[in-house]
């Protein structure tokens, strides 16, 4: 695990575009997991500005959608399918038979989620997951209590979830209560994590998921346990770290270490 702590929102995108430019040069048939949410959406900015300046190709490039609602058309404005189209694929060269997503209206959810994690598998597994972070730490829609190790299935949303989600509704009756998502276990195969944090709001969930113990009860500290997890977040975010020094430290060095790596296997 690994803390990057920037200056503000644009620093985080900024960081966790290289990390993906980067992976992509070594690989450019890349798997990625893509989250919705306030959070991601510069960086998803970021990667089609490089593919518009021609430094990023997506053609050979694979995405999965980290989550979806349960019953909600995809053309649907507050569905996780219309929110990737609208911000994302719609803007880059990403092959429609790359796109994998979670079906609002499944046919039968159980064999849906299955062949859901059979897809990801078939692709070799996801290169590079991006998440958000809930408030109360919750990854993709594992809401506190979910499973660390569960599997793509179906969640009730929280009471929260909804009332947070009222205000896109017209009808109160339109708001969704269920959705599919990746489990926490299937999140913990990706081979490389960034998690994305901006603001004090998510200073506590933050505080909790790094320097406190693992716990179900704040589903992103699993995250401790994956080698490649990247928390990348601003200032305000990290404002509650109690070790903030020290990871800053470690990543003004990084460089220095690599070189130094680098030097020893000459
Ligand atoms: P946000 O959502 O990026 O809109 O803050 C993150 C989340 O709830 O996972």
């Amino acid at each position: 695990m690994e803390v990057i702590i920037k200056k503000d929102y644009s620093e985080i995108c900024e960081e966790a575009v290289n990390v993906i430019h980067r992976s992509w040069h070594k690989k450019r048939n890349l798997v990625l997991g893509l989250a919705t949410g306030k959070t991601p959406l510069g960086v998803y900015e970021g990667l089609i500005r490089l593919y518009s300046e021609r430094k990023m190709d997506f053609s050979d490039v694979s995405a999965f959608s980290l989550d979806e609602y349960l019953g909600l058309p995809e053309d649907h404005p507050q569905s996780f399918a219309f929110y990737m189209q609208h911000n994302f694929f719609r803007h880059i060269n990403i092959p429609r038979d790359n796109i994998f997503r979670l079906d609002a209206l499944p046919g039968d959810i159980e064999t849906h989620c299955r062949e859901y994690e059979k897809k990801i598998q078939s692709a070799g597994g996801i290169d590079i997951q991006i998440l958000g972070i809930g408030k109360n730490g919750h990854i993709g829609f594992n809401e506190p209590s979910s499973s660390l190790s569960s599997r793509t299935r179906v969640k009730t949303l929280t009471q929260e979830t909804i009332e947070a989600n009222a205000h896109f509704f017209r009808d109160r009756e339109d708001i969704p209560r269920y959705c599919l998502t990746m489990g926490i276990g299937t999140i913990m195969e990706s081979r490389k994590i960034l998690l994305l944090a901006s603001g004090k709001e998510k200073a506590e969930a933050i505080r909790q998921s790094i320097e406190g113990s693992i716990t179900a009860s704040i589903p992103a500290s699993i995250l401790q346990l994956h080698p490649q997890a990247k928390f990348i977040i601003d200032a305000e975010a990290a404002s509650q770290l109690t070790q903030r020094k020290y990871y800053e430290w470690v990543y003004d060095h990084k460089d220095k270490v690599d070189a130094f790596l680098a030097n020893k296997k000459k």
